[in-house]
């Protein structure tokens, strides 16, 4: 490593060097030796001669402690050694880490070799408030392969771990994506594995602690154990057909082939990020590979109550977003039954518990009703926003007014409606309200899901490397 000297350039992009850390701008990697900066580097770097970003040349050797960083808020991952080529490697493993201060140097030790093999590279994607990033820089200075890191500040660190790996695949160009602990439970030895099946033809290799001679026994407790059983019970119960076949959607270790994925249609919340891809990609082609979850080396497990209540929370919200139309069709009719619900409520509290608010007679049942059926049309509206299509783009208020007029324009529709239908059913005109209650909502739903409520065109899939 570096001692703090001086690293000059050609020419005179240096952001910041030396002991100091990084100047004005770039991130705060506390302990970091040498802090270079350069915009961009693009030219293949060998051996010790020099590495090149648009001509400009670091004098350092290979295996020193050099971050080279993207533009400052570009929030690109910095390579921290120029010791291999950065032309696109076979593999990325990918290691989300959050205060593994004691672990990132014994991983890279073990991982190094088992990559230089592979044609692989290491990117770290780190949320952490202890020296995490001195300690994957330092060892990074002694390792084989090419090593990266996306630090996120504080502000940034949305989605926790499953944020950290979609942020990582973004970032990622190398054929296969390897996810994985950076805690040392998951074996760097079994990457080759992975990445043999992926290469027999899979979309997804998931390291599974649950088939062949794969065991789970590194978790730290009874407790734990049936929690992760729990956990993956649930899950199979509302995505059985994503999940068959699948015998450890709950792994955090598995590969992908980076091009399958678009990072920015995930919508991580904590931990189980494989379970999203799974859900989200149901034609993907799954291999298995069995491993043996080893116990912790050092610090914590970041499992706690509240990535639980996480979980729970990411279980609904990907069966709401892949329950496709049927599943809004169901949940527009709940709404709409609880409007009639809410109502009801509305218009007997009026009536019976403040007349005196509405007036009696006609005009006052009139006047009931109409602000009855305003509260119940304001439910329907939050409870379709919220849960019928969730996420959609622009803003409510934007479609506040068109809501409210095609259900007053229905309510309106309904008496004329049922008389026309009346004939037709035979006379009774409890089936005839009852059908036209039915078509109605028919109507609405097709006017919210196709129009009012209608996904952006779908992106096309970015181009990726
Ligand atoms: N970047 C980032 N941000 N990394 C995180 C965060 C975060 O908010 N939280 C945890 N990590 C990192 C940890 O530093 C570690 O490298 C890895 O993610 C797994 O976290 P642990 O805290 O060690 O999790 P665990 O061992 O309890 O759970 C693991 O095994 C489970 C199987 O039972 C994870 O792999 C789970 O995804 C998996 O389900
Ligand atoms: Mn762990």
């Amino acid at each position: 490593m570096t001692q703090g000297g001086e690293i000059s350039l050609n020419s005179g992009r240096v952001a910041s060097r030396g002991r100091g850390g990084p100047g004005p701008g770039g991130p705060s990697l506390p302990g970091m030796d040498a802090l270079v900066r350069l915009d961009e580097v693009t030219k293949r770097y060998d051996g010790d001669t020099a590495p090149a970003g648009d001509g400009v040349s670091p004098q350092v050797s290979p295996g020193e402690a050099v971050a080279v960083m993207g533009p400052s808020g570009s929030r690109k991952p910095t390579l921290l050694n120029l010791i291999a080529s950065l032309d696109r490697p076979r593999v990325c493993v990918l290691v989300p880490t959050r205060n593994e201060a004691g672990n990132v140097g014994p991983l890279l030790a073990r991982l190094g070799p088992v990559l230089a093999g592979l044609g692989g590279e290491v990117l770290f994607v780190d949320d952490s408030d202890d020296d995490t990033p001195a300690a994957v820089a330092a060892a990074a200075s002694a390792a084989a392969v090419p090593v990266r890191l996306l630090h996120r500040a504080p502000a940034d660190r949305t989605g926790g771990l499953g944020g950290a790996v979609q942020e990582g695949l973004a970032a990622a160009t190398a054929a296969w994506t390897v996810v994985m602990d950076g805690d040392l439970q998951h074996p760097p030895e079994r990457v080759p594995d992975l990445i043999a099946a992926a290469e027999r033809g899979a979309d997804l290799v998931v390291a599974t602690r649950y088939a062949g001679e794969g065991s789970a026994r590194g978790l730290s407790s009874r407790f734990r154990g049936l929690a992760s059983q729990g956990a993956g019970t649930a899950a199979r119960m509302l995505f059985p057909r994503a999940l068959a076949g699948v015998s450890d959607p709950m792994s955090g270790f598995f590969a992908v082939r980076t091009a399958a994925v678009h990072p920015g249609d995930l919508r991580p919340r904590g931990f189980k990020i494989l379970l999203e891809l799974l859900v989200r990609n149901p034609g993907w082609r799954v291999a298995e590979v069995p491993f043996t979850f080893a116990e912790r080396q050092h610090g914590r497990s970041k499992a706690s109550g509240r990535e639980a209540a996480r979980y729970l929370r990411q279980l609904v919200a990907l069966r709401l977003a892949v329950a496709g139309r049927a599943g809004r069709l169901v949940r527009f009719a709940l709404v709409g039954g609880s409007g009639v619900v809410v109502n009801l409520v509305v218009l007997a509290v009026l009536l019976r518990v403040a007349p005196g608010a509405v007036g009696t007679g006609p005009s006052g049942h009139i006047i009931a009703a109409v602000a009855a059926t305003q509260v119940a049309v304001g439910w329907n509206f939050a409870l379709t926003e919220r849960w019928v299509f969730p996420g959609r783009p622009g803003h409510w208020v934007a479609r506040l007014l068109p809501f409210w007029v095609l259900n007053c324009g229905a309510l309106l529709a309904q008496l004329p409606l049922a008389g026309r239908l009346q004939p037709l059913l035979g006379g009774s005109y409890v089936l005839a309200t009852g059908a036209a209650l039915v078509l109605l909502m028919l109507a609405r739903f097709a006017v919210c899901d196709r129009w009012l409520y209608r996904l952006a065109g779908r992106r096309r899939a970015t181009a990726r490397p």
